[in-house]
This record gives C-alpha cells, sequence and structure tokens, in this order.
C-alpha cells in the first residue's frame, strides 16, 4: 500500500489514551434533529420505566453510531455490553449475552448485518417478547426450553442498511440513518478535542482540519492528532494553518481530505479503464487494498464528492468530472 504508514483511514485509532470521548449529547457535536428526537424517546421511556424501543443506526463508519450508543446508555442510566456481529457465530453465545442482560440494559450489536441467520433468528423472540427458545439435546430427546430475559434495548449498528433482513428491520422501532458531518461541526470537534487534550488552535487551523475531514468525526479527530504531533515536533506552542499545511503535505492529504489512495483509484479509472466502468475487485487488486474497505471506508465519500459512480457494471467517474480532469 502506498498510503502513509502513519494514516490510513481504516486503522482503528481509537484506543489511543489521552483522547476524548463524549460522554452526553451536550459533547456530541451536531445531529441536532437526531439528538431532539432520541431525548424525547428517552425521557418518555423513563416516565414509563420501560427500556428504550429498540434502535438502528446506519450510515458510513466514523460517524458516531457507537458513540452515540453508549451516550444512550448514560442517558437512560443503564448498562451497555457491546459485541460484533462476526463475533456471535453460536446461538448459545447469544442467549448467554441476553441472559446476562439487567432490567433496561442496552445490548449494542456492531456490525449487525453480519450476525449469522441461525443467531439472528434467537433476536426474534428476545426483542419482541424478552423470551428465547433453546433446544437443548439432539433428536428424539431433544427439549426446547424456554428462557425468561429481562426487558432491555438493542441498539443496532451497521454500514450496510440493504443487508439486513427484513424480520430484523421491522423489530427495530427506531431507525436512523447518520449523515456525513458539516464543516461547521466537524469544527467544534476539532475544537473540542483540542481543548480536551489541553491543544491551543487558531479557528482557521481548526476549519482546514474539518474541512478535510471527509465529513467524518473519526477522520477529524485522526487528522487532529496528526497535525498535533507535527506542531509538537516543530515546538509550537499553537497549531495555526501553516502547521496544517505542512502536516497535510506530510500525510499525502489535499485540502479536500482527498488522500494518495483516492488519487491513485480515480486515475486507476480515468486513465487505465477510460473512465470505467471496472469492477471494485479489479480496483481493489489494483491499489493492493481490501475490496470491502474500499466500498465501506473510502467510497461512500467519493460517491458522495460526485468524483465516483456506482453502475451494475462497476465503478466509474461522472463524464463531467472526467471532461474537467478535477482533482485526478
Ligand atoms: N457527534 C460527535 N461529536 C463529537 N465526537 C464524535 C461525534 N461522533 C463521533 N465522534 C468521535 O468520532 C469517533 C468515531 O465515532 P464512532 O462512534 O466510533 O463511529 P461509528 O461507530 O459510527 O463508526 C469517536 O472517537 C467519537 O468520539
Ligand atoms: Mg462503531
Amino acid at each position: 500500500m502506498e498510503q502513509s504508514p502513519f494514516f490510513s483511514l481504516s486503522t482503528p485509532l481509537e484506543t489511543v489514551e489521552f483522547e476524548f470521548q463524549p460522554k452526553s449529547f451536550s459533547d456530541y457535536c451536531g445531529q441536532k434533529e437526531l439528538k431532539e428526537k432520541l431525548s424525547i424517546y428517552v425521557q418518555a421511556a423513563k416516565m414509563r420505566n420501560e427500556p428504550l424501543d429498540h434502535l438502528l443506526l446506519f450510515g458510513p463508519p466514523g460517524l458516531g453510531k457507537t458513540t452515540l450508543a453508549t451516550i444512550m446508555a448514560q442517558v437512560m442510566q443503564v448498562a451497555i455490553r457491546v459485541c460484533s456481529g462476526p463475533t456471535l457465530e453460536r446461538t448459545g453465545d447469544l442467549v448467554a449475552i441476553l441472559s446476562s442482560l439487567g432490567e433496561r440494559d442496552i445490548l449494542f450489536i456492531d456490525e449487525i448485518h453480519r450476525v449469522p441467520a441461525a443467531v439472528e433468528e434467537i433476536l426474534y423472540t428476545a426483542m419482541e417478547q424478552f423470551y428465547v427458545d433453546v433446544i437443548i439435546g439432539q433428536g428424539a430427546g431433544a427439549k426446547s426450553i424456554r428462557i425468561p430475559l429481562q426487558p432491555f434495548t438493542l441498539i443496532g449498528a451497521t454500514t450496510k442498511a440493504g443487508m439486513i433482513s427484513a424480520p430484523l428491520r421491522s423489530r427495530f422501532g427506531i431507525t436512523e440513518r447518520f449523515d456525513f458531518y458539516s464543516t461547521s461541526d466537524l469544527t467544534d470537534i476539532v475544537l473540542q478535542n483540542a481543548l480536551h487534550t489541553k491543544v491551543s488552535i487558531s479557528s482557521d487551523a481548526a476549519c482546514s482540519i474539518a474541512r478535510a475531514a471527509r465529513g467524518t468525526p473519526r477522520v477529524a479527530k485522526k487528522l487532529f492528532r496528526r497535525v498535533r504531533d507535527v506542531a509538537q515536533v516543530e515546538n509550537k506552542d499553537e497549531i495555526t494553518s501553516s502547521v496544517v499545511t505542512r502536516a497535510f503535505s506530510f500525510l499525502g492529504v489535499d485540502e479536500n481530505g482527498l488522500m494518495k489512495l483516492d488519487h491513485r483509484l480515480l486515475d486507476i479509472i480515468a486513465n487505465h479503464f477510460g473512465g470505467g466502468p471496472v469492477g471494485i475487485e479489479t480496483l481493489a487488486s489494483m491499489l493492493g487494498e481490501d475490496a470491502q474497505t474500499l466500498e465501506d471506508v473510502y467510497e461512500p465519500f467519493l460517491l458522495r464528492q460526485g468524483l465516483l459512480e456506482k453502475t451494475p457494471r462497476g465503478r466509474q467517474i461522472p463524464r463531467s468530472v472526467l471532461a474537467n480532469q478535477l482533482h485526478i
């Protein structure tokens, strides 16, 4: 991979210490309407002493789905269990988790579209009637045992709403789609991270980072951390626009957030395939990147920017972009 080893969109850096994580709705920047709606649902559920309705969150990675789930647990004042679809391999694993939940607790299942079908079926009665039926033994001696559960809330997150089966989807009372953030909200996120890590930054510099953040809080935070590194090594007390410019050129990120891999992807389609269409697998092998990562992490932003189009025969660059040779 030709990308800078210091900066990859697909590398999770969220475990780094000394980093700020929003813990309440007021820390959670932007998403005004979503926060208002959820506050009402939370308040109503609390007044009725009931669990919050099951909630399905979907949208590209890094937009704050996991963070929102943890905030929901804080505001509901309940515990949260976090797991991921692909790790729920056996029905027994899910049953064990479900039966350990306390009243009104939250179960967060990330990548819920990757829960195996047999395990997914367990969720149906669990979500609707708060019990699961488990088969014990085999053959003629097999017995079905009903295990009651505490009333709980399932929060599911996915980057692929289309891959959730209709029976599962219909059991979520609330479905929310995440969209890319505005530059102004991302600027707030950069300033918030600077404040909490005690770093001084000019508002221009914060805005430049926000503009290059691909509409994504996770990217804004990563860029901020890398720019902060440059400021530190250069012994600068404040992150200014010129520090940002130097850091971006070092990272291979342009002012619109396009990275070397994006440029190479567009270049391959434009110059090797006459603008496309070209299959995602071909692109992935030419780029030395995994097709799933291209699709989940890189593409949504390029599609959104109108630099790329998806067709049944593969990816292509819109004619108007090709004609203008924009960003290629
Ligand atoms: N609205 C927001 N305000 C402030 N920070 C946010 C917001 N949304 C996400 N973040 C930050 O961005 C990072 C990625 O968010 P995350 O919840 O992991 O995204 P997702 O689960 O959708 O992939 C986290 O470190 C989180 O703190
Ligand atoms: Mg997540």
